[in-house]
């Protein structure tokens, strides 16, 4: 019998490459940019699976075309890059990375917060330009982030790890998510607000973590930010979509907030001049929340459990559904 054939669209750890190689016929791209939509449509094209990364356009144009696919096994939580309805429709299993994630995505956020809080980036930059002359009483003075409020808006897995760092800060955490109860948010030491508003007003510091949905495109528009205090800082580490980007860029000039903390941006990568990059009150980073050499192996290990029971037909251990 032919062994399934699988394409990975990008390197990936070779512990999962091993894996995949002892039961499928595996073809992997190799660069370093993700494989043009022509050229990724070419490469799937007869394979019965493909492993895929967040920075591919999976469309139902994609499955068409690739015309054999059993499964899609995308090596991240978050899949808003894939037509999930599409795939459904034609009858193809589609696979997601949850929980491994979590824990390194959740430091991340608090490596973020404390980083824009006490200006880590503007600090180190002030000392290798050598602008470092003394100690001043009041130079480079950050915002306290023991006592402060924290407002985590969605309460998954990712939201509900933020939430047990942030109490050893001995933060105030209020969180809001729609299927939040208030039995749950005991459970978990944090206030439950209500509406997206009263979890905006009370931040001192907001932290997002709500998939990237037709729902929350653009949740954080220049009404949310107004709503915020002039004080706060936004922490994103879901998907940029999540942010209306210029509305963020226009609240960052004007003071309607006092800064932005970004694992995540809209575009990815940001051009060159794009105007975020001026400013000094946002902190970017270039989506690195699961960037651990442990965390990128457990993603690929079950991105490729995923695959493989895909293209043998049995049930994914993780099924998006
Ligand atoms: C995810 O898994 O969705 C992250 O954004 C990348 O690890």
């Amino acid at each position: 019998m032919s062994r399934p054939r699988v394409f990975i669209t990008r390197a990936i750890p070779e512990v999962a490459l091993e894996r995949l190689r002892a039961s499928c016929d595996v073809d992997v791209w190799e660069e370093m940019l993700p494989p043009p939509y022509e050229t990724l449509i070419a490469r799937s094209r007869g394979c019965d699976g493909v492993l895929t990364m967040l920075t591919d356009r999976i469309d139902a144009h994609f499955m068409d075309q690739a015309g054999t696919l059993k499964v899609i096994s995308q090596m991240a939580v978050g899949y808003d890059n894939i037509d999930i309805a599409a795939a459904n429709a034609r009858g193809i299993a589609v696979g997601n990375t949850p929980g491994v994630l979590t824990e390194a995505t959740a430091d991340l956020t608090m490596a973020l917060l404390l980083a824009a809080a006490r200006r880590l980036a503007e600090g180190a930059a002030y000392v290798k330009n050598g602008e470092w002359i003394t100690w001043h009483p009041t130079v480079l003075l950050g915002a306290d982030v023991s006592g402060a409020a924290l407002a985590i808006i969605g309460f998954g897995r990712i939201g509900q790890a933020v939430a047990r760092r942030a109490r050893a800060f001995d933060m105030r955490i209020t969180a809001f998510s729609r299927s939040l109860t208030d039995e749950a948010a005991a459970a978990h030491g944090v206030e439950r607000a209500t509406t997206l508003q009263d979890a905006l007003r009370m931040g001192d510091f907001v932290s997002l973590h709500v998939p990237l949905t037709a729902d929350t495109r653009r949740l954080i528009d220049a009404d949310a930010l107004r709503m915020m205090k002039r004080t706060a800082i936004l922490i994103n580490t879901t998907r940029g979509g999540t942010v209306d980007q210029a509305a963020l860029v226009t609240a960052l000039r004007d003071g309607t907030i006092a800064g932005a903390a970004l694992d995540v941006t809209d575009p990815e990568p940001l051009p060159a001049d794009d105007p975020i990059l001026a400013l000094p009150n946002a902190l970017i980073v270039p989506h690195i929340g699961s960037a651990t050499i442990a965390t990128r192996c457990k993603m690929a290990l079950m991105a490729a459990d995923n695959l493989i029971a895909g293209v043998r037909g049995e049930p994914l251990p993780n099924h998006v559904f």
